[in-house]
């Protein structure tokens, strides 16, 4: 079970980091927008703040599957724990197969569809993010899609693709992705923060303390 953080704030990413709970980081073209800075500057801040075992998702944007993997390669010669984010597109899939061809690590977004599950595995993909969020957004059950791909998954023995549930909005969707067979999820980070806070250890913390500071007059 891992948990990624959805953001390219590097400052708010070392900040998290610190707890040592953080499996890597996503991050893409809006995201790179709010940072409002280099996105390979980011990326290689990103990555070194992380281990070799983490993944740190780096969006390309083109019209055709030749300049993804040009940028692509950019992204790539940073550091081994960069993954290589595409679209679910003609393209995006054909830049996906190639890249994966050479080992390198893929994840396939904005994915709303099982066919869509399927052909991504097909070309190779490390990690498939399927929007939970958006999904709701435009009625479509995001966790029932989170549990037939993990069906089919099963049935097909497939374990080199991982489930990474994205567009993440609301700490249900964190349980409910995992219930439903999700091997990661991806987090605001406001999200994270909604994770381990509790109402109840507020006022357990509280008491605990009054009676520690009676004890110790
Ligand atoms: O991980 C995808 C995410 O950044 C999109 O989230 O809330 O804009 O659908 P959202």
């Amino acid at each position: 079970m891992k948990i990624f953080l959805d953001t390219s704030d590097v400052k708010v990413i070392r900040k998290y980091c610190e707890i040592g709970l953080i499996d890597g980081v996503t991050t893409n073209p809006t995201l790179m927008k709010q940072a409002g800075r280099n996105p390979v500057e980011v990326i290689s801040e990103i990555s070194s703040l992380f281990n070799s075992d983490a993944s740190i998702s780096a969006e390309v944007v083109a019209d055709s599957a030749k300049d993804m993997i040009i940028q692509a390669e950019q992204y790539h010669s940073i550091n081994k724990n960069v993954t290589i984010k595409v679209p679910c597109t003609y393209e995006g899939l054909k830049a996906c197969k190639k890249l994966s061809d050479r080992d390198i690590k893929v994840n396939v977004t904005l994915i709303f569809s099982l066919n869509q599950s399927i052909l991504a595995v097909k070309a190779g993909a490390t990690y498939i993010s399927p929007f939970i969020g958006r999904c709701e957004d435009n009625d479509i059950d995001g966790i029932d899609l989170i549990s037939s791909i993990r069906k089919i998954f099963k049935l097909n023995n497939i374990t080199k693709t991982h489930i990474l549930a994205a567009s993440i909005r609301n700490i249900d969707h964190i349980n409910d992705s995992y219930k439903a067979g999700a091997d990661i999820v991806t987090l605001p980070p406001k999200i994270f923060e909604e994770m381990y806070k509790h109402f109840l250890t507020d006022q357990g913390l509280a008491q605990f303390d009054k009676d520690w500071k009676e004890l110790n007059k």
